[in-house]
């Protein structure tokens, strides 16, 4: 019968080996590895419930040491983040090409190093006399950053590892690196994650705050691996209309902190400028009532941001099929709700091109925003325009009710705020604030017969 071989493993990380080492290869403890206890029956060998280690447990509230938190410089990017970047997180920052990931990092590791902190800075995608020119742009070209076009995630590691680590590391981007460790050129699955995983365990065994920019496909999802999402703390999305000034700044995953704040900033000359107050931003500023158009109270976290939404009605004359197009919501809901609008109350959508746009390039995943879209689709249906100062929220059932909808009082307020009079929701949870009068309206129907009667 063969020797049955001996086992070690790290009381640390839990990893094993085939021989002593003084230095876990894994988590690079000392003088953690243990002989593994010597069962070599053939039942034990078969059976995963003998030999293992005792695991200790723990009570939930054993004291823990608080999160500590570095600030971005920018006040807009923490509050995505919920409060700020943790040292020895990894977050993944994904966006379209060209809408201001480079930008926003720019001046985030300007801010950073400005203030004494090391950030190191290394670019796969532009050489550094590009990222200089923009720094320049920018008014940062002052900044301390440690800034390197490199693209192997080796070179980098051995760079690093003669120095102090940093307080932050910027990867731009995940797709340009390449690890010698396996075969493959960059960008593709297998280096992707292997590149990730390397810089991953540098960071968190030196407390380095890293960010990875990760290109998105055409369909939104960050493109690579979906495990890099499983593999990083944080995954944010950087949003906006490429064609629009707004952008915005949101929490997909966050192990540290919620994933309802957003930040918002505007794409300036000077670069991104950071957009305190956004409540005001997405509305089109008409003056006169126009068919086709509601304004929608949404929420972002505990910031209300309301948005104007505009629907156009083409009848056809000829049987060809109807287009439905959506920018800035999603197209199932709006198919859903183009269903019970005509099963419901008896409008006839279906000989009728269907355009819904929501303005200002921003994307809504309020639910709340149904009654909204409703509305909007019934106003240009029937061409009769909405009252100008009045918002409209609630989710709208398949049977056509209006349901109640999370901090109604707070979409309230900041709409009587903002100069709104008027109010339509659900029956549940509204109620007049000071200078607005809401009026509940009970199902679809209801919502018609109100954008019917209004002149
Ligand atoms: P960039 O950060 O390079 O985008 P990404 O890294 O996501 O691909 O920025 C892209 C766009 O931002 C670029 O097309 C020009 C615009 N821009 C400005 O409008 N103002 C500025 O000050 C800067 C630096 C960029
Ligand atoms: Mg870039």
């Amino acid at each position: 019968m063969a020797k049955p071989k001996k086992r070690y493993i790290c009381t640390e990380c839990g990893s094993v080996s085939h021989r002593w080492q003084g230095q876990c290869a894994d988590c690079g403890q000392w003088n953690t590895l243990e002989e593994e206890r010597a069962e070599t029956t053939f039942s034990a060998r078969h059976d995963l419930s003998k030999g293992g280690r005792a695991i200790a447990f723990e009570a939930l509230d054993a004291p823990t040491q608080p999160l500590e938190r570095q600030s971005t410089g920018l006040a807009e990017f923490d509050r995505a983040l919920g409060g700020g970047v943790v040292p020895g997180s990894a977050i993944l920052m994904g966006g379209e090409p060209g809408i201001g990931k480079s930008t926003l990092l720019l001046q985030a590791s300007a801010a950073i190093s400005r203030k004494g902190g090391d950030v190191v800075y290394v670019s796969g995608e532009e050489a550094t006399g590009q990222v200089r020119l923009r720094a320049g742009r920018l008014g940062l070209a002052d900044a301390p950053i440690r800034l390197a076009a490199a693209t192997s995630v080796r070179d980098i590691l051995t760079t690093l590892g003669d120095d102090p680590p940093p307080a932050m590391l910027v990867v731009d981007s995940i797709q340009t690196m390449h690890s010698d460790m396996i075969e493959g050129a960059p960008g593709t699955v297998s280096q992707v994650r292997a590149s990730a995983f390397e810089l991953i365990r540098y960071a968190k065994e030196n407390g380095v705050a890293l960010v990875l920019v990760g290109h998105v496909t055409k369909d939104g999802n960050i493109a690579g691996p979906r495990v890099l999402e499983h593999m990083v703390d944080v995954v944010m999305s950087f949003e906006g209309e490429r064609s629009h000034q707004y952008r915005i700044l949101r929490a997909l995953k966050n192990r540290f902190g919620a994933v309802d704040e957003i930040g918002v900033f505007a794409m300036e000359g000077q670069g991104l400028e950071e957009v305190a107050n956004p409540s005001m931003l997405f509305l089109s500023g008409r003056e006169e009532p126009v068919a086709g158009s509601a304004v929608f109270p949404a929420l972002e976290g505990t910031r209300p941001v309301l948005v104007e939404i505009q629907a156009l009605i083409v009848r056809l004359q000829s049987g060809a099929t109807p287009r439905r197009a959506v920018v800035g919501w999603d197209s199932g809901r709006l198919a859903m709700l183009l269903a019970v609008l005509e099963s419901r109350c008896g409008l006839n959508f279906s000989s009728a091109e269907v355009y819904l746009n929501v303005a200002g390039g921003y994307r809504l995943s309020d639910p709340a925003a149904d009654l909204a879209v409703a509305a909007a689709l019934v106003s240009a249906l029937s061409d009769k325009p909405l009252p100008l100062r009045s918002i409209w929220f609630g989710e709208v059932s398949l049977s056509g009710e209006i349901r109640p909808v999370a901090h109604a009082g707070l979409r309230l307020r900041e709409a009587a705020k903002l100069g709104f009079d008027r109010a339509c929701g659900p029956a549940e949870g509204g109620q007049d604030v000071p200078k607005l009068r809401y009026s509940a309206v009970s199902g679809l129907t209801g919502l018609v017969d109100r954008v019917m009667a209004s002149a």
